[in-house]
């Protein structure tokens, strides 16, 4: 099978399109014929074995995983030994994280635990945007954030992938959402149906008058002190980027002014899935995509990741 390879740590010019062999399910695990696939900041952050930490999990030296790509959409191939849950001829999605990543290759692998029926309305590739990104705003939102109907929620960095699902899934628990974007992303913002927004170049949010019950925070970029002047007493801080101010000051902020400052550390279970693709059958999230690509290009959409200011979701149609 065709696969994108990468042998040593570094930039997408250490990435190649590449013959080898086609991987064999586990007991428990499926092959997947791969139809699309998209890309995550998790593959940029591998693909350089930066941030440091990360090399803990990715390999200490050179990359454990050789196939990137989390997020995949495909048809089951094979089986593994005591799959319960799909057969072959099956369409699905999921997030490989969890089981060595792949996706950016003809075929792949996932255990079942990962991967669920792909929604009936969305293409191949607009199913690919899905996994990774929606999952980790449901999971911020709605377990980390206890997202209540008619709450004041505030989404930092609401244009790209995980901000995008955030604004539209919030809306979906019937809550009132401020989005933080840039100039060129306003548009978006309101299409996918924030109540208020907040252009970052023209006014700092932590110094607004406003306060709210939710700050589902992307992006990272205020300290724990400024956060606090707009968390509402009881309120939820949850970030998808590690907060050390977070980790250290979160037991106190909780004794003393009830509030609750959370890092997220997403995990996609088949069961999230089956919700985003309820979500997403019944109309309430719709992937924005910026750009498809073929599997050649996957080195370029590393790129434009790495770059940033992505509006919504890169995706690989396979
Ligand atoms: N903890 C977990 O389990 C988990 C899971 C998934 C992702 N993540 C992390 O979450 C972060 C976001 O992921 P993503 O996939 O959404 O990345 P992304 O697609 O690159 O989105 C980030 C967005 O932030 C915007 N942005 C940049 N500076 C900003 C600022 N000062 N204020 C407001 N918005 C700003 C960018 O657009 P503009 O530049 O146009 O503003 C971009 O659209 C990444 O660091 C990723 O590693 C963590």
């Amino acid at each position: 099978m065709k696969a994108i390879i990468y042998e040593q740590y570094g930039g997408p010019e250490k990435m190649e399109l590449q013959e080898v062999s086609r991987p064999e399910p586990g007991r428990g695990e499926v092959l997947i014929k791969v139809l699309a696939a998209s890309v995550n900041k998790a593959d940029w952050h591998i693909l350089r074995g930066e941030p440091f930490p990360i090399r803990m999990m990715a390999g200490m030296f050179k990359p454990k995983y050789q196939i990137l790509g989390a997020d995949v959409v495909g048809m089951v191939e094979r089986v593994g030994e005591e799959v319960t849950q799909f057969k072959p001829g099956d369409e699905v999605f999921g997030e490989l994280s969890a089981t060595g990543f792949g996706a950016f290759a003809e075929y792949a692998i996932s255990d079942e635990k990962h991967i669920a029926k792909k929604p009936s309305n969305l293409s191949y590739e607009e199913t690919a945007a899905l996994p990774m990104a929606a999952v980790t705003a449901l999971q911020g939102l709605r377990d980390k954030g206890e997202i209540k109907v008619g709450q004041q929620i505030l989404i930092n960095g609401a244009s790209g992938g995980v901000g995008g699902f955030a604004i539209q899934i919030a809306k979906a628990y019937g809550a009132e959402v401020t989005a933080v974007v840039s100039t060129k992303k306003v548009n978006q913002a309101w299409a996918l149906g924030a109540d208020q927004i907040i252009d970052y170049s023209k006014a700092d949010f932590t110094e607004g008058s406003s306060q709210y019950d939710l700050i589902f925070d992307v992006v990272g970029n205020h300290s724990i002190s400024e956060i606090d002047r707009v968390l509402k007493k009881g309120g939820r801080y949850v970030s998808t980027v590690f907060s050390m101010g977070a980790m250290f000051l979160g037991p106190w902020k909780a004794m003393t002014a009830k509030k609750q400052l959370i890092n997220l550390m997403a995990s996609t279970t088949s069961a999230d899935l089956q919700t985003i693709s309820k979500l997403a059958e019944e109309g309430f999230v719709k992937p924005v995509i910026q750009k498809t690509y073929t599997l050649d290009d996957v080195p370029e959409a590393l790129q434009t990741m790495g770059d940033g200011s992505i509006a919504g979701k890169l995706v690989i149609s396979v």
